[in-house]
């Protein structure tokens, strides 16, 4: 054999939830692993809650990859992620539990932020000062640990193996501090801050790592990694309905710095949606249905929040949003969940475009509050999906409403979920 032998690299998918989160990406994450050898958190922390469920148990994680349950994938929390302690260890404690044995196989970047219970005391408390403006936080504490990461005063997870007391105490006098200039005094940590010294310990015992090393190796040899987004391309800390939105980067882009894998390594980006919108928290939502189509769509939807338990806000599928985030993200396949919850009404509305004082857009606007929704209706399919196999066996008008999209969005919805089981995933 003559030329020069190059292995093949490895390539990284990733699987982003595109509108506002809680699409169901714990789910098609699950279905994935086994087809990848390592599963990697790039952004976020326990703000999401990923729900999975198979053989009749329903996990929800938090911030533990969703790969962790084949016993013999990687799992990486990647550097991009923000990581709270005593959750941390309570969400592995209840995996361990079940059975599922992490230590080895879960790895966390030295590089990932620590999120103080001071910084949840702050997201509170900056929560309260904003009035009728709030962001509506899940109050884990996200916008405070990412702010002093920005700030370059936040704790690493590498920073628990040296001098970590000494650290501890800087930053939590720190917060104190702010906390007391903003006449925030009605707090009592001391509970919580015993759980989550135990949760530092506890974290001790796992694999803290060089993640960004590990993962290039493994893709110089060939192998391949899903990353696992959190929250949505709408709460994108730069691309979202800014200020009402995380503080991470939630899109594509975000897999690079928040893994430490170059751009180069992307291969496919999973783009998921769900075949109606949500949004949980404040903010604009120009789909909005305040009505008993709304209330319907949350109750057969279960459109409660896996974390909080608020009330998601409903309403139908917003192309307007969709067209953007395939944008940003560069998404090459699109996943639709949650079509079964539309299998009872008689007209599916789709929103095409937004208005405002006669003026008509398709792209998404600077600020989309005001802006009003255009509709395209067609007729319901009325047909119980939840039981069906393949997409041969969808009714025409369900098929008709997935090609719609797929025309006008130029991307192929390529997994259809009609239930909330593993099993319920369809290929097409
Ligand atoms: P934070 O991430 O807790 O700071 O919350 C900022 C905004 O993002 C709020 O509107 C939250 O409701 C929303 N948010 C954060 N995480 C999720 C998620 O996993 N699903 C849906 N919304 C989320």
């Amino acid at each position: 054999m003559t030329g020069k032998q190059t292995m093949s690299k490895g390539k990284v998918n990733a699987l982003l939830g595109i509108v506002f989160g809680d699409e169901g990406k714990g789910k098609v994450v699950d279905v994935l692993a086994p087809q990848y050898d390592i599963v990697a958190r790039f952004a976020g922390g326990p703000n999401a809650g990923h729900t999975i469920m198979f053989e009749g148990r329903k996990f929800v994680l938090r911030s533990i990859p969703s790969g962790i349950f084949y016993k013999d994938r990687l799992n990486v929390i990647g550097n991009g992620c923000v990581i709270a302690p005593d959750l941390f260890m309570q969400e592995a404690k209840e995996l361990e539990q079940a059975g599922y044995d992490l230590k080895g196989r879960l790895h966390i970047s030295l590089k990932a932020h620590l999120i103080l219970p001071t910084h949840r005391v702050l997201d509170k408390a900056y929560e309260a000062a904003k009035g009728k403006n709030k962001v509506g936080t899940t109050g884990k504490g996200i916008g405070p640990t990412y702010s002093d990461k920005a700030s370059r005063t936040g704790l690493r997870v590498g920073d628990i193996l040296d001098r970590f007391e000494e650290k501890y105490a800087r930053l939590k006098a720190r917060h104190e501090q702010i906390l007391s200039d903003l006449h925030y005094t009605e707090y009592d940590i001391t509970e919580e801050e015993k759980v989550w010294l135990e949760g530092i310990r506890y974290m001790r015992e796992y694999t803290l790592a060089d993640t960004e090393t590990e993962l290039n190796k493994a893709l110089a040899e060939g192998k391949n990694i899903l990353a696992e987004g959190a929250q949505g391309t709408m709460l994108d800390i730069d691309h979202g309905t800014y200020p009402f939105v995380s503080s991470s980067n939630t899109v594509s882009g975000g897999v690079c710095t928040g893994l430490g894998v170059p751009p180069s390594s992307i291969g496919e980006v999973f783009g998921i949606f769900k075949a109606y919108s949500t949004r949980v928290g404040s903010g604009p939502f120009p789909v909005e249905l305040f009505d008993d189509t709304g209330n319907k769509i949350r109750e057969i939807g279960h459109e409660f929040g896996a974390v909080t338990g608020r009330n998601r806000r409903c309403g139908w599928l917003d192309l307007v949003a969709l067209r953007y985030a395939i944008m940003i993200n560069g998404v090459t396949q699109l996943f639709m969940m949650k079509g079964d919850v539309l299998d009872t009404f008689d007209t599916i509305r789709i929103c095409v475009a937004y208005e405002k004082d006669g003026v008509r857009t398709e792209t998404m606007p600077y600020d989309c509050e005001g802006w009003n929704p255009v509709y395209v209706d067609m007729p319901g399919w009325k047909a119980d999906l939840t039981g069906m196999v393949s997409a041969d066996q969808f009714p025409s008008r369900f098929s008709d409403y997935i090609s719609y999209i797929e025309k006008e969005m130029g991307v192929p919805i390529t997994i259809v979920s009609v239930g909330p089981d593993r099993e319920q995933t369809i290929s097409r």
